[in-house]
This record gives C-alpha cells, sequence and structure tokens, in this order.
C-alpha cells in the first residue's frame, strides 16, 4: 500500500513584523499536526515562511537607508530563529524572495497568460496600502475611505493591470464549497462550517475578475515575463509559495497540501482567490482551509498603539517559566480554533498549566514512580490478579484513543488534547478508587497492586504517546523514565512512528526500571505581591 502523505502549511508571514503569538500560534497548530502524522507514519511535508514582496518592505528599508533584499534578510532571520528556538519542525523555510519560489512564479503566470486566464486591461479603484489590496467602492465608503490596516487614507488608483479571470470560476466555487462536489478530481472544503458559509455567500453575490499586478515597482517583486513595467501583486506571487516549495521531482508526490492553517483575515484569498488560481493552472486543490479564529491579550485586540503583542520577550517569558511545552500545551488546547477568538491572559495561563500540567499528567506520572519505588525498589513488577481499570468498561485507554484519532483527523486540537488527558484522569480515579497505598501496607495484597500499578502506567504510556505532538521534549524525558527511549529516537529528526502500535496496550514489560526524576512539570505559585 502507498504510504499516507501529509502536507500541512501555515500562512507565509510579512517580512515586516516581528514574530508575534500569532504567527507562533499557527505555526504551532501546524508543527502539532505534522508531529502526530509523522508518528502515524505518514509521510509528512511541514511549511511555513515569510511573504517579501510587499511594498511596505520597500518603504520600511528605505526609511532604514539598507537595500529592501537586506531589510528582508534581517526579518526573515528572526522569524526563522523563532522557529527553530521553539523547536518547530518545519521541513522547510520558504521565502519569497528566493530564487526558486521566483521562477516558478513566473512559469505559473506565463502558462495563465497563455490559457488566457490572465490578460491585459484598466483598472480602477481603491488601494490600501495598509492590506496591499484594491477595496471594492462599497467597502472604501464602510471605511470611511481610511485603511482599517494602517489608519492612513486609501488612495484611488487607475493602472494598466494584468486581470486574473477570478469570474470564470463562480459556478466551480460554488460546486467545491456549496454543493460539496468534486471538481477535476479535487474536493475542496474550508472549515470551521460558519467560515465556509461566509465565503459561499460571498462567492454567490458574484465574482469580478481581479488586477493581479501592479506598476511602479522598480527591482522588488516578480515581474510579469514579458512585461518588465508590470509586477506580479504581492498576494498573488505568496499564495503560489504552498505549491512552489513542493513543485520539484522529488516533492510533487505532497501536493494536493491536505490543509492550510491561515487566519480569518487572510480567508478570502484562500478561499476563492487561490482554488481559483489552481483551477486555472490545471492543478489539485488542496483539501482543506481550516481558517481559525484570532488570540487577543488581557481580554483586548492585540495592536500598535495599545502595544499590548504577546511578542517575543513575552513568549520568552513563559518558556522559561514554565517550559515550551507549556506553552504549545496551552497555545494548541486553548486557542481559537473556532469561531470565536480565545484571550491569552497570564491567570488562564496559569490555571491551564497547573490543572493540566502539573497536577493531571505530571502529577500522575510522579505518583506512579513513587509507588513503583517505595513498593517495588523502582522495577516494574508482574503483573497480579486483575484489577479493572474502570466499572463500566475496561477498555477506557482504547476509547480514548479513538476519541484522540478521531478529534486529530478534523482537527480539533483541544478534544485531542482532553482525549488524552481524560485518561490520565482515569488513572487518577482509579488509584483513588482501589487505593494502592492501603493496599500495600498488607504483603499479600501486593501483587493485586503490582497489577494496579502496571495497569497505571500502561494507560499513562498511552497517554503520553497520544500526548508527544503537544509537548514532545516532556514527553521524552517521561519516556526515557519507563523504558520507552526507542520511541522519542524513532521520532527524532522527523523520522516517523507507530501510533498505532504504540497505542496497544501491553507492551510495558514488567522488569522494566521506573525512574523516579523531578517533577515534569513543577505546580505554579503565583508570586506575592
Ligand atoms: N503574508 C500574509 C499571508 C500570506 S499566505 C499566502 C499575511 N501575513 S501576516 O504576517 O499578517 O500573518 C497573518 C497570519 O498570522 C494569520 O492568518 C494568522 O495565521 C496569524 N495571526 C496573526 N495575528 C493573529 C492573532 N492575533 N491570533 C491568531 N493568529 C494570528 O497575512
Amino acid at each position: 500500500m502507498e504510504q499516507k502523505r501529509f502536507y500541512v502549511t501555515t500562512p507565509i508571514y510579512y517580512v515586516n513584523d516581528r514574530p508575534h503569538i500569532g504567527h507562533v500560534y499557527t505555526t504551532t497548530i501546524a508543527d502539532v499536526m505534522a508531529r502526530y502524522h509523522r508518528m502515524m507514519g505518514h509521510d509528512t511535508f511541514f511549511l511555513t515562511g515569510t511573504d517579501e514582496h510587499a511594498t511596505k518592505v520597500v518603504d520600511a528599508a528605505a526609511e532604514r537607508g539598507i537595500t529592501t533584499q537586506q531589510w528582508a534578510d534581517q526579518n526573515a532571520t528572526a522569524f526563522q530563529e523563532t522557529f527553530e528556538r521553539l523547536e518547530m519542525s518545519n521541513d522547510d523555510f520558504i521565502r519569497t524572495s528566493q530564487k526558486r519560489h521566483m521562477d516558478r512564479v513566473t512559469g505559473y503566470v506565463q502558462k495563465l497568460l497563455d490559457s488566457g486566464d490572465v490578460y491585459l486591461g484598466d483598472y480602477e479603484g481603491w488601494y490600501d496600502a495598509g492590506q496591499e489590496e484594491y477595496v471594492p467602492e462599497n467597502k472604501a465608503k464602510e471605511y470611511d475611505f481610511v485603511s482599517p490596516v494602517n489608519g492612513k487614507p486609501l488612495v484611488k488608483k487607475t493602472e494598466q493591470n494584468y486581470f486574473f479571470k477570478l469570474s470564470k470560476y463562480q459556478d466551480a466555487l460554488l460546486a467545491l464549497l456549496d454543493l460539496g462536489e468534486e471538481v477535476n478530481g479535487s474536493t475542496f472544503d474550508v472549515q470551521p462550517s460558519a467560515r465556509k458559509n461566509e465565503i459561499v455567500a460571498r462567492v454567490k453575490e458574484g465574482l469580478h475578475d481581479i488586477p493581479m499586478t501592479r506598476t511602479g515597482m522598480t527591482d522588488w517583486g516578480i515581474k510579469v515575463p514579458g512585461d518588465e513595467e508590470h509586477t506580479i501583486y504581492v498576494w498573488v506571487d505568496a499564495l503560489f509559495n504552498y505549491f512552489s516549495t513542493v513543485d520539484t521531482d522529488d516533492r510533487k508526490k505532497y501536493w494536493p497540501a491536505e490543509v492550510h492553517f491561515i487566519a480569518k483575515d487572510i480567508l478570502w484569498f484562500h478561499a476563492a482567490i487561490w482554488p481559483a488560481l489552481l483551477m486555472a493552472l490545471g492543478e489539485k486543490l488542496p483539501k482543506v482551509v481550516y481558517s481559525h479564529s484570532y488570540w487577543i491579550s488581557e481580554g483586548q485586540k492585540m495592536s500598535k498603539s495599545l502595544g499590548n503583542f504577546i511578542d517575543l520577550e513575552k513568549i520568552d517569558h513563559y518558556v522559561e517559566t514554565f517550559s515550551l511545552d507549556a506553552l504549545r500545551w496551552f497555545l494548541a488546547t486553548n486557542g481559537p480554533m473556532g469561531t470565536t477568538d480565545s484571550d491569552f491572559a497570564e491567570s488562564k495561563f496559569i490555571e491551564v498549566y497547573n490543572s493540566d500540567l502539573a497536577n493531571t499528567f505530571g502529577n500522575c506520572a510522579s505518583r506512579i514512580s513513587n509507588m513503583v519505588a517505595k513498593y517495588f525498589d523502582g522495577v516494574m513488577p508482574e503483573k497480579g490478579p486483575h484489577v479493572p481499570m474502570s466499572d463500566e468498561y475496561d477498555n477506557i485507554a482504547e476509547q480514548c484513543v479513538t476519541k484522540y484519532t478521531e478529534a486529530m483527523a478534523n482537527y480539533q486540537l483541544a478534544k485531542a488534547g482532553d482525549a488524552a488527558m481524560e485518561l490520565v484522569r482515569a488513572v487518577d480515579s482509579y488509584i483513588e478508587r482501589t487505593g494502592p497505598f492501603k493496599l500495600a501496607k498488607d504483603p499479600e495484597k501486593l501483587p493485586e497492586v503490582a497489577s494496579i500499578l502496571y495497569n497505571c502506567a500502561e494507560a499513562l504510556r498511552i497517554a503520553s504517546v497520544m500526548l508527544w505532538p503537544f509537548m514532545p521534549d516532556k514527553v521524552q524525558t517521561f519516556w526515557s523514565r519507563i523504558g520507552f527511549a526507542a520511541y522519542g529516537e524513532a521520532l527524532a529528526d522527523k523520522g516517523a512512528g507507530q501510533f498505532e502500535q504504540w497505542t496497544n496496550w501491553g507492551y510495558l514489560q514488567p522488569g522494566t526500571a521506573i525512574e523516579k526524576g523531578d517533577a515534569l512539570f513543577m505546580r505554579y505559585q503565583v508570586p506575592k505581591k
């Protein structure tokens, strides 16, 4: 059977900004999904990168008296370093100023010129330099002719432009999104469904052809082939990154992408323009565009004027205080995957940290290793008589694993994380119910205690496999303590795992030394002011 593939992407981030929690968030959820699929044994490709050909990049460089390329290099490096430091496991980092991307985009546009999907015409409209896009007349009015992005006036511009025949794809888009039909062998879905409905409604209003070039950019951006006056619009250039990066002999197998993670701000480009461009090229469509909502900060929208971004300094503070895995866990399980925004509040972070990580996973791991140390000299005992884990059913681990994989298949990271934690909580209540610490006082009951501890450790091992994509470092530490360092070795350097086997009951061997070690997550006490 052919190995399953999984290609996941993040938006490519504007190179003008400093990385902040929003960028880190989308990259983290893509990373969790990529790690999960690698652990499933799938041939996985995870892409992130930077979007560099915006006019504002030219302006920002000029203001600083350096070349545009220097400015872009500097800032792209900041993104790259940040993601490395945060242990993102992306397989590549695409920069749109790289030749490999630029050359391919030229080729795609040439193909569209040849097919007539791109043609020369006149365009008059309101240009928003903040978002690098033309705003339709009615929107411009709504904004009072001021950019909602940077607060500067919209500019009325007439240009000769190359247009993309977006209108031609209206029916196909509706067939794909509204009717859920296949078009030319592809399906295309936008999630969550409320976001899809917004797109369907907008497509039904009618699609116009869109300008996809602009003039007046001298040496930055990608030129229209055969017409040096015109530069390809930054959004079209940027969207192509998902395809250009894998448009090589050895990577072509990854296309179509399984999922593009983005936020609601850039949904239209991904849900309407991008599939239309691909259809025009005769290429397959990504299966899913997943559009999440926004993080806000301590109850308020993050904005430059408020200066309340969860920026790199704050991110570092959380990592130093609570660990990188704690940040990953909080982002992935409390983030805005649905249609409502999530609040990044310190008090909430601490609450989640203490309850899920310190008191549940971490504490359960300590409890078990302490008891194995105390009653069995730190060696996993042979099982004694059967002591069921639960009154209702004895396959709670299997049930949690099923919940987990179903949730992961639907990008429900909070639900998946909770399925793993549910298993840990089941271990805790099993301990409460059976009271091994009481039983152990009676030497005759030690075989029962052995069964209980075996079941606990085995269930926790299975939970840890589910937790690995969320907290790879801590789980690795845990594995090395219970004799499963081999899992981590298999997964190191983006290796494939065997999730299905690893989550089967019975892998833990009696006779294994169980190391105690420090608490995986120390309980956090809010310092007294
Ligand atoms: N360069 C374009 C994307 C081109 S993709 C072909 C762009 N860049 S951006 O730097 O502005 O990044 C936008 C993305 O960053 C959002 O879609 C989202 O993934 C992430 N976030 C930025 N702010 C965010 C929050 N406050 N909350 C969550 N994610 C947000 O748009």
